[in-house]
Formats: C-alpha cells, sequence, structure tokens
C-alpha cells in the first residue's frame, strides 16, 4: 500500500507545501497500489495528480487522486465526521458531472461539435460507409475487413424473418397502439423464444443475440406498422440491403419483388449511420443500468427503447413535426419563437442538446441529406418553416446566449415525413440503428471488471421513524 502523503513527500512540490501550512492535523488517504498515482512534468515543475480537500467540519484533509481527469467518488467516502458516519457522497442528479463508465466506443466533444465513432469522424463514416459496417465497427473496435463484412451482412441479412406466432402478438394491439408502444413489447417478448439468451456470459450466445435483435428489429417495425394499416405482412427479401429490405417490408404493395429507389435507401442508410450510437445519452444508460442486473438482452433493449421514447430524447423528431404543423407558415415564425422565449411551456423541439454546445455535426449532415430526398420526393412544405425557424433562432440572443443549436431531431422528421413514413414512426426509425450502439455498449458492460449493479444512492428527505396509526384515529 501506499499512502498519498508519503507519495506528495517524495515528489517536494505545492501539495507538501499546502499541507504544511495547515494548523491542522492533516489525515492521511489510504490508496490502494493499483490507483496509478502519477506525477506530471509540467512547465519544468513536478505536479502531483492530485486533488487535495480540507473537511471545514473537522479540519482533517485528504488527497485523493485525479485519473483520466476525475476523481473517484467513492475515493470521498473515506471523508468522515465520526466513525460512524457513513462518509461523504455526492449529489449529482441527472448525471451532471458524473461518468457513469470507462468507454471506448463513442466520443463527444460538445463545444467543438465533434462525434466519432472508434475514432472514425462522423462525416467519414455517413459519406463513405454503411449502417451494418458502422454497426459491426460499433460492436467489434475496428471496421471490417471485406470478407468479414460480406459473412457479417449474409448474417444480419438471414436472421430477419420473425418467428410466425409473433403475427398473433402484433395482431393482438389495438389498431392505434403507438409504434415505440409495439417495438418495446413486440422486443421483450423476443426475448421468450431464445430462453439461452440469459446466458449472456457465453460469448457465442451473447454474440447470436446481438446478430438476431439487430436483423430482426426492422421485420418487428416493419410489420407492426402493416398491421396498423391493414396491410398483409411483406416478408424480407435477402436480395436487398438492410435498409432496402426494411424499406421493402413497409411499402411493398402487389409487385412481385420490391425495388428500393437508391437515393432513399442511401439516405436512409445515413440516417441509421448517424443514429447508431451517442454515448451515454439516457436511453443507453438505460441499457447499461438495466443490463448490469444481468437481464437477458431483449429485455434491456426493450427499457432502453422505453427511455428512447421519451419527447426530451427519441421523441423528439415526432415533436418537431407537430411543432412545425403548429406553425403552420413562415408569417408564424416570429410569434411562436417569442412565445418560446417567454417561457410559456413551449420549447423548441429539435433545439438544444445536453452535451452538445456548439451544432450538432449529425444535424448538419441530415439538413444536406434532405435535399437529396426533397429531389425525388419533392420538398416538404415544412421545409420553409423549419428553415425560418432556424435562422431567426441562431440570431437570437435568448438561443445564442444558450448556446441552443439544431440537433439530431431537427430535420429528421422532415426527411422521414417525405419519405412517406408517419409520424408515429420517427422514435422507431431512431431506436432501429440506435440498438447496435445499445448492444456495443451493453457488451462493453459486461466485459468490464469495474461494473457491478447500477445502484445510486439517495438524501432521504422523509419522515423519521414514527408508527403506524390505525384508521380511525387519523385526522
Ligand atoms: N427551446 C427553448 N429553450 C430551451 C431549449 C429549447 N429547445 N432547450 C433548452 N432551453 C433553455 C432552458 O429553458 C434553459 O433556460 P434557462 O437557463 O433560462 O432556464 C436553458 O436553455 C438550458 O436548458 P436545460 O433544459 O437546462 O438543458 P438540458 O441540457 O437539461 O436539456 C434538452 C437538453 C433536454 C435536449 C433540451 O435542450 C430540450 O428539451 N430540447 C428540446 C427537446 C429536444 O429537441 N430533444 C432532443 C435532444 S437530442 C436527442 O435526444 C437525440
Amino acid at each position: 500500500m501506499t499512502t498519498v502523503t508519503d507519495h506528495v513527500h517524495d515528489l517536494g512540490q505545492s501539495a507538501r507545501d499546502n499541507e504544511q501550512e495547515d494548523a491542522v492535523p492533516t489525515d492521511t488517504l489510504t490508496i490502494p497500489d493499483v490507483v496509478d498515482y502519477t506525477a506530471e512534468i509540467r512547465g519544468g515543475a513536478l505536479v502531483a495528480e492530485t486533488l487535495t480537500i480540507t473537511d471545514n467540519r473537522t479540519g482533517k484533509t485528504y488527497e485523493v487522486p485525479i485519473k483520466e481527469g476525475t476523481v473517484r467518488a467513492l475515493d470521498l467516502r473515506q471523508i468522515k465526521i465520526a466513525e460512524d458516519d457513513f462518509g461523504l457522497m455526492t449529489y449529482d442528479p441527472a448525471f451532471m458531472n458524473t461518468a457513469s463508465c470507462r468507454s471506448s466506443i463513442t466520443y463527444i466533444d460538445g463545444d467543438q461539435g465533434i462525434l466519432e465513432y472508434r475514432g472514425y469522424p462522423i462525416e467519414q463514416l455517413a459519406e463513405k460507409s454503411t449502417y451494418l459496417e458502422v454497426a459491426y465497427l460499433l460492436l467489434n473496435g475496428e471496421l471490417p475487413t471485406k470478407s468479414q463484412l460480406e459473412n457479417w451482412q449474409y448474417t444480419i441479412t438471414h436472421h430477419t424473418i420473425l418467428n410466425e406466432n409473433f403475427k398473433r402478438l402484433i395482431d393482438s394491439f389495438r389498431y392505434n397502439a403507438h409504434p415505440m408502444g409495439r417495438l418495446i413489447a413486440t422486443m421483450a417478448a423476443l426475448g421468450t423464444i431464445y430462453p439461452e439468451s440469459k446466458d449472456i456470459f457465453d460469448e457465442s450466445v451473447r454474440e447470436k443475440q446481438i446478430e438476431r435483435i439487430i436483423a430482426k428489429v426492422i421485420t418487428i417495425a416493419a410489420f407492426n406498422y402493416r398491421n396498423t394499416i391493414g396491410m398483409p405482412y411483406s416478408y424480407p427479401d435477402n436480395d436487398l440491403s438492410y435498409t432496402g429490405n426494411f424499406l421493402n417490408m413497409m411499402f411493398k404493395m402487389t409487385e412481385v419483388k420490391y425495388t428500393p429507389n437508391p437515393a432513399l435507401e442511401r439516405a436512409l442508410d445515413i440516417l441509421f449511420i448517424l443514429h447508431a450510437d451517442h454515448e451515454q445519452n439516457c436511453s443507453t444508460n438505460a441499457m447499461r443500468a438495466v443490463g448490469s442486473s444481468h437481464v437477458d438482452p431483449y429485455s434491456a433493449v426493450a427499457a432502453a427503447a422505453a427511455a428512447l421514447y421519451g419527447p426530451l430524447h427519441g421523441g423528439a423528431n415526432e415533436a418537431v413535426l407537430h411543432m412545425l404543423k403548429e406553425i403552420g407558415s413562415v408569417q408564424n415564425v416570429p410569434d411562436f419563437i417569442k412565445r418560446v422565449k417567454s417561457g410559456e411551456g413551449t420549447k423548441l423541439m429539435g433545439f438544444g442538446h445536453r452535451v452538445y454546445k456548439n451544432y450538432d455535426p449529425r444535424a448538419k449532415i441530415i439538413k444536406k441529406a434532405a435535399y437529396d430526398v426533397f429531389e425525388v420526393t419533392g420538398k416538404n412544405p415544412l421545409l420553409d418553416i423549419a428553415l425560418e425557424l432556424e435562422r431567426i433562432a441562431l440570431e437570437d440572443e435568448y438561443f445564442v446566449k444558450r448556446k441552443l443549436y439544431p440537433n439530431v431531431d431537427f430535420y429528421s422528421g422532415l426527411i422521414y415525413q417525405a419519405m412517406r413514413f408517419p409520424m408515429e414512426m420517427f422514435t422507431v426509425l431512431f431506436a432501429i440503428p440506435r440498438v447496435s450502439g445499445w448492444l456495443s455498449q451493453w457488451q462493453e458492460m459486461l466485459n468490464d471488471s469495474d461494473q457491478k449493479i447500477a445502484r445510486p444512492r439517495q438524501i432521504f428527505t422523509g419522515s423519521p421513524r414514527r408508527d403506524y396509526v390505525d384508521i380511525d384515529k387519523r385526522d
């Protein structure tokens, strides 16, 4: 074991000076040897990678290691006012400043507007890659070789069929059931067909479930849609690409073979690439938290999809379209902006992001893809309202001051609508590619020895212990 104080003395630098100036006794925090307690040369001086904390309640001073720009919350537990004190905790509702994991999958620099999957910039992937290749990259850490990609595409293509019994499950939903409710329920039910999926630490079993989920999520989405509109189910066609096949299952009519429009097929593929992962957002956090109980991946994906359903997350693309429709015309935009600024409960949907405080890089790519789609479908009449909203908001002090820029959802809905997807399906179109991100994060979590069942602490604010009052004695 190494003690921090010993180490600081060895370094003989400012941390020690601070320590010597303390009039009160200094406590030493014991750090296990496994902690990489490094010193760095900065401007020629040795600098300890530690944080010195003085607890003014007791006058004791502690030093905790800083590693990867982070202090470990558990290192604070030793800061106590008495032996039987639980120890200091951190309070961080909504995880505003807490890293819940170490991850090598997706990198975001919110200030610079940078998004990278496994180191590859999103702009390059959107231009040169395909969604299935990106899914492989997220799951495996490296781009596939030619033969690996062929095998992967073949495997996913050949797992798209749903067990026929599922048609009865899908038939049982009410005609107007929301597609996200249908997706969540169908995904959870899918796990019941594969009881071996509970064997999450068997790598080959895990791999098989990942392939099944990525392959079947398009069939689940499309079959539920066909059921809603009373159309016969359109079965997967193995000659088609992932997105081409999805369009086939969604929109095939009486033709013998469905041929997707290549521009629309590619635009959808780009949208799928952009939505594939986004590090520790609300739904990924749900995937990891639920997965940390070691439940099967179908249940965890259903939980993640439920988190995505909310209007502050994946539901925003649908909300944007409702908003644009409500605004109705370009002339009404200034009034709408006024209402948003007055805080009357209306937000500018598709604007703002917890992490991006600069333009969302995905929104830039989507805006361009929108024009490619409109070449084929004709312009979405709501586009002009969206452009005017963006123009005014980007100049307005309210939005500039708060660093509110269009996010991924601002333009994606316009594309989906032009492609004839009903509004209620927009969040499903987000969920389909995001399953590859969720599964990559889930896999990473299972292989991470730092992880345990997710279990936050609370600050209890309720009543102190009291005795039960019989009902006839209550006021
Ligand atoms: N319209 C108007 N004002 C906004 C908006 C918006 N879209 N977003 C944030 N603000 C304001 C807030 O009212 C707040 O103002 P205040 O400081 O005067 O109180 C300030 O900007 C900071 O906003 P927060 O809510 O604290 O930011 P947070 O990081 O918690 O929220 C969120 C991020 C949820 C995305 C938020 O910007 C929002 O609700 N946007 C609209 C919904 C949306 O588009 N969601 C999709 C996000 S992308 C995704 O999930 C794929």
